[in-house]
């Protein structure tokens, strides 16, 4: 499973790099907000930033929700570089622009998706990862990993190469769940991450180790 991080603070992504198990970085227009990225040509430039630290593809969102203007919009975000993937939200003109951007070979992310018929739309568009957003779900007394597994059933039912990228992720939980069921890639923050790490047997035992070794030299 791809590991991307959900962020567009440039501090907490260089950190998930230099991890080295960082695959790509998802980032959406609250996110930009967040860190205080604001201005069309600031936010354009922040992400060439983040694809200057990461190797692999970094999700960034249109605004406009009319087919054409998502069409230009995308097109000038994919010239930024390469490893840009166009994120486009689960509307009707965005499924349009999904299968525009599909036929031209931009790479698209269908965002804010919340069920099976809306997977299959952005899969049969050609978008190259759907979102669907287990935390939101969660949030709403829905489970949000039992999406994931049914649209797993589903794309494997007909081999569609649309990589299944559970958003959304709220906690370490979730990023092993998410592993369990197959989701292709999972986007959380870095706290999510960094807790695969931990268990205390780990603790107490390379502590014990280290008070080994001193008593012996
Ligand atoms: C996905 O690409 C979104 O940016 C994100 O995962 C949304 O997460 P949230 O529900 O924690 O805001």
């Amino acid at each position: 499973m791809k590991f991307f991080i959900d962020t567009a603070n440039l501090a907490q992504i260089k950190e998930a790099q230099e991890l080295g198990v960082l695959d790509g970085v998802t980032t959406n227009p609250s996110l930009m907000a967040k860190e205080g990225i604001t201005g069309r040509n600031n936010i354009l430039k922040h992400y060439v930033d983040i694809c200057n630290i990461v190797e692999g593809d970094v999700s960034a969102e249109v605004i406009s929700t009319d087919y054409k203007e998502m069409i230009k919009e995308g097109e000038e975000l994919a010239e930024l570089h390469e490893q840009i993937v166009v994120k486009v939200p689960m509307i009707k003109d965005g499924v349009k622009a999904i299968k525009y951007f599909s036929d031209k070979g931009i790479r698209t992310n269908c965002t804010l998706v919340f069920s099976c018929g809306q997977a299959l739309l952005a899969a049969k568009a050609g978008a190259a990862y759907v979102s669907p957003f287990i935390g939101r779900l969660d949030d709403i007394s829905t489970d949000g990993l039992n999406l994931i597994s049914e649209i797993r059933h589903i794309y494997d039912n007909y081999a569609f190469e649309t990589q299944i990228l559970a958003a959304s992720v709220r906690h370490t939980m979730h990023v092993i769940d998410c592993a369990k069921i197959g989701a292709d890639v999972m986007t959380g923050p870095l706290s999510a991450i960094e807790g695969l790490l931990k268990h205390p047997l780990t603790d107490s035992g390379l502590a014990k180790f280290l008070e080994d070794y001193k008593k012996g030299n």
